[in-house]
């Protein structure tokens, strides 16, 4: 069975089932300061999970792309990946542990045909904030999995969320799949884990946001919520009976034209460079460019180590586009484009970095402090360092270097952590009253923007924490002071005026008629909720958005544009404040 296979099959099963089909988000979360990327199904869902109503009703089905960069180091083993994609059903308030592990069961045995022999459970222990999880466990004895198959365990293993610092999250049971080739593949307890189903019945909130020390509290929310998550990649390779991810399609022909430029044999090596430069082709498509911040940053590294790893395997030139080319993607000159750019760079990185090692390397640092020297201020990779010692003739004692690189990779990385956090403060969440106020303040940006600028504005990105908005749109040149200004006062204005938001539910047809704005029609599913600024017959902002939204404009305060700046390539950027 196919990948594509799968996901038909999944789809039709849960539709089936009263299910509606919702499209894959971006990997790039909107308006959610707590994550870079997404990260399962659910996340593009909080607000729903929360309690609000989902325009599709409240069970919903779809398959979503997503990365993980947790488990990087297991990555070439034979079922990590940091781009997966993932199977997801959702009773948002609709069913709960009864029939959601019932469907699941009933698509791996009677659709899939799986053995029941071959899976087993976990099922939450329990712990001082939520219950021992007696109906999941009595639910899969009923169905005819043995009790030596149903393991309970803690915290660790069998809760899920939230995904950011807080929001909703609960205790789950996950299936494995155990056979002679997907034995103890460092999963606890043996098998590879295939599907997750989550049981959201909590919030998670932080107590006390301004102190040192936080506490949480688990808050039961309005609805009890089902999230489930299947693997795409492993589940395919169990069906074909290969044992690892990176045998079934398209991964099995990456790795095999890997494997083809490669002048030295290391599998793991191949796969590697096969996982971060697929996971790069699907961040670039989702317009993140290389850079030292944020998504950018982890971009630049996976592009880097797949380099790196390319030059252990002795391949030999600019390779990276030869590898974008086999994956199937819609803006490939775009990415494969960027992807290049990016091996440029590196390239003369490295080229820097050996100029300076002639100079550099005798100085009075020791050799560690030298190796970090060079991979702080040039992004000279430690291995490198390590292998022009070793080209050098100079003798060093690797295990010595390394233990105190990342000694000092420590320390470098607590003080970002510490910036990261006073950065992002808290999660969505806790913020939500500033983030909903930005939230609203970006329509009447974009609305301002097409009326001072033109109708060629159209929003190709936005970012929102509780200090600030960010907002990218389609313009080539540099707005003048007097765009500027009058952009702002055009927002403020709008403020003043106390205009009414309203929000309907309507057909995607509908909402084209009204010519309400939105970004990709594939991202929306067919009924959407439109928000208008301003009564029907003057408004000044209609847009199609998942909200929330403040009620009047009056809430809004004062905006002032804090900086105008170049984005990408035609695109511009403005970030702007509320005071
Ligand atoms: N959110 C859960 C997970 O990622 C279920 O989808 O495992």
């Amino acid at each position: 069975m196919t990948t594509k296979e799968l996901k038909e099959k999944y789809l039709k099963f849960f539709e089936e089932r009263g299910h509606k089909i919702i499209s894959s988000a971006s990997l790039i979360p909107e308006n959610d300061p707590t994550v870079l990327f997404t990260t399962a199904g659910m996340h593009p869902l909080v607000p729903y999970l929360l309690g609000e109503k989902h325009p599709m009703g409240d069970k919903l089905v779809n398959v979503q792309k997503c990365i993980r960069t947790g488990d990087i180091d297991m990555v070439g083993d034979d079922w990590h990946l940091t781009f997966f994609e993932m199977l997801g059903n959702w009773g948002l308030g609709s069913y709960w542990k009864e029939e959601s592990i019932k469907m699941s069961f009933d698509f791996l045995i009677k659709e899939l045909n799986l053995p029941i022999e071959k899976l087993s459970v976990s099922v939450f222990a329990g712990d001082s904030d939520a219950p021992k999880d007696e109906v999941s466990a009595k639910t899969w004895e009923s169905l005819g999995i043995l009790k030596d198959k149903i393991r309970f365990l803690g915290k660790e293993d069998n809760w899920w969320g939230p995904a950011g610092k807080s929001g909703p999250c609960g205790p789950c049971t996950e299936i494995f799949y155990d056979s002679a080739c997907h034995g103890k593949s460092g999963v606890a307890g043996g098998g590879v884990e295939i599907w997750n189903n989550v049981f959201m019945e909590y919030n998670k909130k932080i107590q006390n946001l301004n102190t040192k020390v936080q506490t949480f509290e688990y808050e039961p929310l309005k609805q009890k919520n089902v999230d489930t998550g299947m693997g795409v990649e492993r589940t395919t390779a169990i069906l074909n009976n290969v044992k690892s991810v990176y045998e079934i399609e398209p991964l099995k022909s990456i790795v095999g034209k890997i494997k083809e430029l490669s002048e030295i044999y290391d599998e793991r090596g191949a796969r590697i460079i096969a996982d971060h430069i697929r996971a790069s082709v699907f961040i670039i498509s989702d317009g993140i460019m290389p850079s030292n911040v944020e998504q950018g940053y982890v971009l630049r590294r996976l592009i880097r180590r797949a380099i790196r790893y390319g030059k252990k395997l002795g391949i030999k030139g600019s390779f990276t586009h030869k590898i974008a080319g086999i994956i199937e993607i819609e803006n490939k000159d775009f990415v494969i484009e960027q992807l290049t750019q990016e091996e440029e760079k590196f390239g003369k990185t490295l080229e820097k970095g050996l100029k300076e090692f002639e100079k550099k390397f005798f100085a009075e640092k020791s050799l560690s402090e030298t190796a970090f020297y060079f991979f702080s201020t040039l992004g000279f990779p430690l291995e490198m360092f390590l292998e022009e010692l070793k080209n050098k003739g100079i003798k060093y004692d690797e295990g010595k270097i390394q233990r105190e690189f990342d000694e000092q990779l420590k320390g470098h990385q607590e003080l970002s952590r510490t910036a990261t956090a006073g950065k992002f403060k808290s999660g969505l969440a806790d913020n939500s009253e500033q983030v909903v106020k930005y939230h609203t303040a970006t329509h009447l940006l974009l609305a301002s923007l097409r009326k001072v600028l033109g109708n060629h504005i159209f929003q190709k990105g936005s970012n929102i924490t509780a200090e600030r908005l960010r907002f990218d749109f389609s313009h080539s040149e540099k707005l003048t002071k007097e765009q500027l200004q009058q952009v702002e006062d055009m927002v403020n204005e709008q403020i003043q005026k106390s205009l009414l938001i309203c929000c309907e539910e309507m057909s995607l047809e509908e909402a084209k008629k009204k010519n309400a704005m939105g970004i990709f029609e594939n991202k929306y599913g067919d009924r959407v909720k439109v928000y208008t600024v301003g009564n029907e017959k003057d408004k000044f902002s209609c847009e199609i958005c998942s909200g929330p939204h403040v009620t009047n404009t009056n809430q809004l305060g004062h905006f002032k544009i804090t900086k105008e700046e170049a984005s990408s390539s035609g695109v511009r950027r403005i970030k702007a404040i509320l005071e």
